[in-house]
């Protein structure tokens, strides 16, 4: 748990906020540990098995992703600029300002009003 504000202050929507980061980072952790140790295993079907657990840890941070998109706004909105694009990421930003339909995320707001009632 990662709570910097009294935990009884906080919404569910920050509570589970919380815990989709906090695996996101664990995930992202564990592929970079897995990795590590595929790189460096001397055994065959060790590696092979580090290579299999990195994968799946890499999965596990794509269902976190894609629950984050659903849930805040913003994630929805940015991954929609930046994923799936073969354009020149530090221009990605200039273009999408560019476009003025959706322009940067709201600095005051997660948005995670989609949240409420779960
Ligand atoms: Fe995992």
């Amino acid at each position: 748990m990662s709570f910097y504000e009294p935990y009884s202050e906080l919404s569910q929507e920050a509570k589970s906020l919380d815990s989709a980061i906090a695996s996101l980072m664990e995930e992202l952790e564990a592929t970079n540990w897995y990795h590590q140790r595929y790189e460096t295993a001397s055994d065959s079907d060790l590696k092979e098995i580090m290579l299999h657990n990195r994968d799946e840890e890499i999965e596990h941070c794509a269902m976190l992703i894609e629950w984050l998109r659903r849930n805040v706004p913003e994630f929805d909105r940015e991954l929609r600029a930046y994923l799936f694009t073969d354009d020149r990421l530090t221009e990605v930003e200039a273009s999408v300002t560019a476009a003025g339909s959706s322009g940067p995320p709201a600095r005051n707001s997660l948005g995670i009003g989609s949240l409420r009632g779960r």
